[in-house]
């Protein structure tokens, strides 16, 4: 258990101590000046936990899975009944196959497995849309599950199909100068985001699949954004920044230029802080590239040195108004990839054990109550979760975060969590 003083506030006013990990667990943590929300006392997810979790999670994904597949959910405000969807071609819409196939790997139940792949089919022609760089959400995530889970052969080679299309399709923008794969103009600026990490590993999984020197390009490609996300998006303290232009023509990093942080120079977009841990973590696992590892590490105790552990923190990690929106999902996300992180490292290194330490006690509290829907309308399931604050302050559910937390939940009860109770 992890005794945390003080249950909404400042990190300065945290103590974090970890009773049998040992004296190197505990942390202060004055230099902090994140906003954090934090229960009265933190404790590990236990196995109940993920059970209630995974109940609600049924619950509230058949009722939404009654719509016609294709017609996305993508999220729903805190006092709303209803989902927003969005179509396909929408950068979230792989995230809800992901749930169905979540489901479907825990409870081995025919009607999840119908769900899951009657969700999957309409994302299958996005392996050909020019329109997103966010082909790993649409169609990379849901056919990944699906290999993994899908019992038909014929479906199987469906989804390894569709999946080598977006892969072709995402290398589409590969620019050789600046050695990334744009994700989008903004304004007028040729730019990256530090989301495309977790885009961009779908070509190295491609690539190995498909072998010969089709593969091998597509790999090359993944591995090279990768390293050009590590070089130019990580700050010497471990931070991100959101969005970077580059000169096309010429390969120049010209900055940092708005997206979705508080400061584009100076402040540490939560979401992104998390996105880049979590595609770090997967570019390691993929390659076992100690670039990665770095990187994954770097980003991952940067976050950790400003959110204590079981707290969530406010959509941005400089903003210090305790009253400020929070973005769970970013901690959803955070301790997914840390919990494939600590998969990817050696288990002797003592460093895996306190991820996996850290992402159970953020699961600890994104599955209490206090977090779920479990009393509310609300057809998502995990509570204040942000789009894109200041644009929308308001705080709602949204796909993504349910999506890693059900990823998390089961990543935790695969690597063994203790029975015992909190
Ligand atoms: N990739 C967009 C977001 O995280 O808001």
């Amino acid at each position: 258990m992890i005794a945390v003083r003080g249950a909404i506030g400042l990190a300065a006013t945290l103590l974090m101590v970890v009773p049998g990990a040992g004296a190197a667990m505990a942390q202060p943590v004055d230099r902090v000046a994140t906003a954090v929300s934090c229960p009265a006392t933190v404790a590990e997810v236990t196995p109940a936990q993920v059970a209630s979790v995974f109940m609600l999670a049924s619950r509230k994904l058949s009722a939404a899975a009654r719509a016609e597949p294709g017609s996305y959910p993508f999220g729903a405000l805190g006092g709303a009944s209803d989902y927003q969807r969005t179509g396909p071609t929408g950068w979230t819409s792989g995230f809800f196959p992901g749930e169905l196939w979540l489901m479907f790997e825990r409870t081995k139940q025919a009607r999840w497995l119908d769900q899951a792949r009657a969700w999957t089919t309409p994302l299958l022609p996005m392996a050909n849309y020019r329109g997103s760089h966010d082909l790993g959400f649409m169609v990379g995530i849901p056919t990944s599950l699906g290999l993994a889970l899908e019992p038909g052969r014929a479906t199987r080679a469906a989804y390894a199909g569709a999946q080598a299309r977006a892969a072709r399709t995402l290398a589409r923008r590969w620019n050789g100068r600046v050695r990334a794969i744009k994700s989008a103009d903004y304004g007028n600026r040729w730019g990256v985001i530090v989301d495309s990490a977790m885009n961009a590993p779908m070509l190295v999984e491609v690539g190995d699949r498909l072998q010969g020197s089709a593969g091998a390009r597509l790999r090359s490609i993944g591995i090279a954004h990768m390293r050009t996300l590590a070089r130019d998006f990580i700050r010497p303290d471990g931070s991100t920044y959101h969005r970077i232009s580059y000169d096309p023509r010429t390969g120049r990093r010209l900055g940092p230029i708005p997206g979705q942080g508080y400061d584009p120079r100076t402040s540490t977009w939560a979401r992104g802080q998390a996105w880049a841990i979590a595609g770090f973590a997967w570019a390691y696992e993929r390659t076992g590239d100690p670039q990665f590892l770095d990187a994954a590490t770097r980003t991952a105790q940067f976050w950790m040195d400003h959110v204590p552990a079981g707290c969530v923190p406010a959509w941005d990690l400089a903003i210090d108004n305790p009253r400020a929106p929070r973005d769970s999902s970013a901690l959803a996300i955070v301790a997914s990839g840390l919990l494939r992180l600590a998969d990817a490292m050696d288990d002797r290194q003592p460093a895996s054990q306190d991820l996996r330490a850290y992402a159970r006690a953020a699961l600890g509290t994104l599955a209490s109550p206090a977090w779920t829907t479990a009393s509310s309308a609300n057809p998502g399931i995990l509570r204040r979760q942000t789009l894109s604050v200041p644009a929308d302050p308001r705080e709602g559910t949204y796909v993504w975060g349910d999506y890693y937390l059900l990823d998390a939940l089961t990543r935790a009860q695969l690597a063994g969590l203790p029975a015992g109770g909190a």
